[in-house]
């Protein structure tokens, strides 16, 4: 099968398009034909050896974690799957990955892809979608009247995250850059703040919520966004500052698990409307170097996903 891989750590340079066996299905996998995969900010994180101390990747390693596509075959110990079934999820990052024509992939990292959506919808939810139900969901809870703060609201977590806080019944504002502010609006942000005025957090004050997928100095100046026993909920990619946070507000780590059960609530989310797949580039496979250079800038909108088939 052709797959996008590496054989060592580093810049674009080491990605390669390669022509490698096909896997072969454990019991507990399904051997998925892939249909769609996304590009996530982790794939090119991975690419350079930045995640080597939370993953050790066997090298050479197939990219790629979030697929759309349609089961081939299942193992013996595999239940609920048949092949021909529609399904979408994310690859184990300790095993090879989804930029590939064929992935084996564990039973119970994949859900039935809702018919509503197409396979290049469905890659582009798995990362955001666990991501945003993680902070939002699951770390801290956003309901009806709750005044919430997105930052990065044009990006694939942000964009999500915006949709399922407006969809809570939440007040939602996000930060954006001035070029975004149309598009942040267009996904229920009642107000959008441009993150490069010095003076941001003055104008997004009285928060519930703020959900940080920045870091940095954008993580330690949020705190003044928050009311007291307000939330700063925060991915585990971020990076963080040493100084000490505030005493009356929480600052939480979500983590980011997978499961069938989340990503068939991300499905669900997904078929009644609540959050709509911001799928806004596509390239085929042999361009995929193109797709990790547009994410790698960090100024993309949306989800960038790679057509297999
Ligand atoms: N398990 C985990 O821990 C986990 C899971 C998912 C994501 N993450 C991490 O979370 C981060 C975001 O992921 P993503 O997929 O949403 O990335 P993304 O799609 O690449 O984000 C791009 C967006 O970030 C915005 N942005 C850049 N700098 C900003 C700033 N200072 N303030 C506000 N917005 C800013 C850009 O807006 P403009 O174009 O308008 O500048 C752009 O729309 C990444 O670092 C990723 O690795 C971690």
């Amino acid at each position: 099968m052709k797959a996008l891989i590496i054989r060592k750590y580093g810049g674009p340079e080491v990605l390669e398009l390669a022509e490698i066996p096909d896997p072969a299905p454990s019991p507990g996998d399904v051997l998925v034909e892939v249909h769609a995969a996304s590009v996530n900010p982790i794939d090119w994180k991975m690419r350079e050896g930045r995640v080597l101390r939370f993953f050790d990747v066997p090298l050479p390693h197939v990219m790629g974690r979030d697929m759309s596509g349609v089961v081939r075959e299942v193992g013996s110990e595999v239940t609920g799957l048949q092949p021909g079934d529609p399904v979408f999820g994310l690859a184990n990052p300790l095993r090879d990955g989804t930029q590939a024509e064929l992935v084996a992939i564990e039973a119970d990292l994949v859900a039935k892809k809702p018919d509503a959506l197409t396979h290049e919808e469905a890659a582009s939810l798995g990362v955001s979608g666990l991501s945003m139900l993680a902070a939002l969901e699951e770390t801290a809870p956003v309901f009806r009247g709750m005044r919430v703060l997105v930052h990065a609201g044009a990006g694939g977590v942000g964009s999500l995250a915006i949709q399922y806080a407006v969809d809570r019944g939440a007040e939602v504002l996000a930060t954006a850059s001035a070029r975004n502010t149309d598009y942040v609006r267009s996904l229920g942000a009642s107000k959008v703040i441009d993150y490069k005025l010095s003076d941001w957090p003055q104008r997004a004050l009285d928060c519930d919520v703020v959900f940080d997928t920045v870091g940095g100095s954008t993580h330690q100046d949020s705190q003044a966004c928050l009311k007291p026993d307000g939330a700063l909920v925060y991915l585990n990619a971020a990076p963080l500052p040493d100084t000490p946070p505030r005493e009356d507000i929480m600052v939480l780590l979500a983590p980011v698990r997978t499961s069938r059960e989340k990503l068939e609530r991300v499905a669900e989310l997904a078929a009644a409307g609540a959050v709509r797949a911001q799928v806004t580039e596509t390239y085929p496979l042999h361009e995929a170097d193109t797709a990790y250079a547009r994410s790698q800038t960090g100024h993309t909108r949306g989800k960038i996903v790679i057509k297999l088939r």
